[in-house]
């Protein structure tokens, strides 16, 4: 496995694997790499012939008011996870590789951004897209990895890469959980220990609301449950609850399934967020 810092470094090594006639995966991370990313990476290496994953921070993504500072590097483990997982190669640039000086261009995808964490937080998408599209213009892999954890995030990203005709996959990966539900997020370091176990309650109202959506209950219905069953929890500020369609994120209103019902809460001075799908019936 290599590390690299630079573009070209990572197109020669591209170009290595396609002559060979290999495919391609990449997972684009933003490091201090846990179980979740792990899974990502997990099936990019059965998949593809080779896996890149990238780990970069991005400025643009984060807000003014919001944790970019802060937020946890741990190259050298991920370093030695990725080894461990059969990586091929790692890219890993200094902002400057990424936004030389002049940088003046962005993607914006219009509509999708304007919900659910959008709403909350103005021009983070535009920074995701605009990475994501770099990422995906330098590497040009077969497939790209995201998972559902974030799920507007990857609805976004799938409309990008249909839109600006990305001939790539963007495979969606399923949440992975710590045992008592909480999503696992690199974020979950910044929770005391009284915020941690009391954490799994979001995942838990998004199951009862799912379960009663299962039952016939709309999208209303669905984020009112949220709402009521987090007022019981004292620590919990909850941010929204959208119950929106699974594809094109509009608000569900009276209507039931497919629905997803996506959720952003803070926790002392930790913001999470989670969802969970609820599939139509099949028709008879
Ligand atoms: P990051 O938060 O590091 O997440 C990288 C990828 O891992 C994303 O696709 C995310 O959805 C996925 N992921 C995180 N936690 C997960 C979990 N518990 N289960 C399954 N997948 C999980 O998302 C980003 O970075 C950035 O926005 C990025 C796409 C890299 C652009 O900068």
């Amino acid at each position: 496995m290599r590390v690299v810092k630079t573009i070209s470094e990572v197109r020669e090594f591209v170009r290595s694997v396609r002559k060979g006639g290999g495919c391609v995966g990449l997972v684009p991370t933003m490091g201090a790499l846990h179980a979740g990313h792990l899974a990502l990476i997990r099936k990019s290496v059965r998949q593809d012939d080779a896996t890149v994953v990238s780990i970069f921070v991005n400025p643009t993504q984060f807000g003014p008011a919001e944790d970019l500072a802060a937020y946890p590097r741990s190259l050298e483990q991920d370093v030695a996870a990725c080894q461990a997982e059969g990586v091929d190669l790692i890219f890993a640039p200094d902002v400057t590789n990424m936004y030389p000086e002049g940088f003046a261009t962005y993607v914006e995808v219009e509509g999708l951004t304007d919900g659910l964490c959008g709403r909350f937080r103005p021009g983070h998408f535009r920074g995701v897209t605009t990475i994501v599209s770099k990422l995906l213009n330098i590497v040009q892999p077969d497939r790209a990895y995201f998972g559902e954890k974030d799920y507007q995030q990857l609805i976004v990203i799938k409309r990008m890469a249909a839109d600006l005709n990305f001939p790539i996959e963007i495979v969606p990966v399923s949440t992975v959980r710590e045992k008592d539900g909480l999503a696992i997020s690199s974020r979950n370091v910044y929770l005391t220990a009284e915020e941690r176990a009391v954490a799994p309650a979001l995942y838990r109202a998004l199951e009862q609301a799912a379960q009663a959506v299962g039952d016939g209950a709309s999208g209303r219905d669905a984020e009112e449950i949220v709402k009521q069953t987090l007022e019981g929890e004292p620590l919990f500020k909850l941010q929204y609850v959208e119950a929106v369609h699974p594809e094109t994120l509009e608000p569900r209103g009276d209507q039931g399934t497919p629905m997803v019902i996506a959720a952003a809460a803070h926790l002392g001075s930790t913001r999470l967020i989670d969802n969970i799908k609820i599939e139509g019936r099949d028709q008879c």
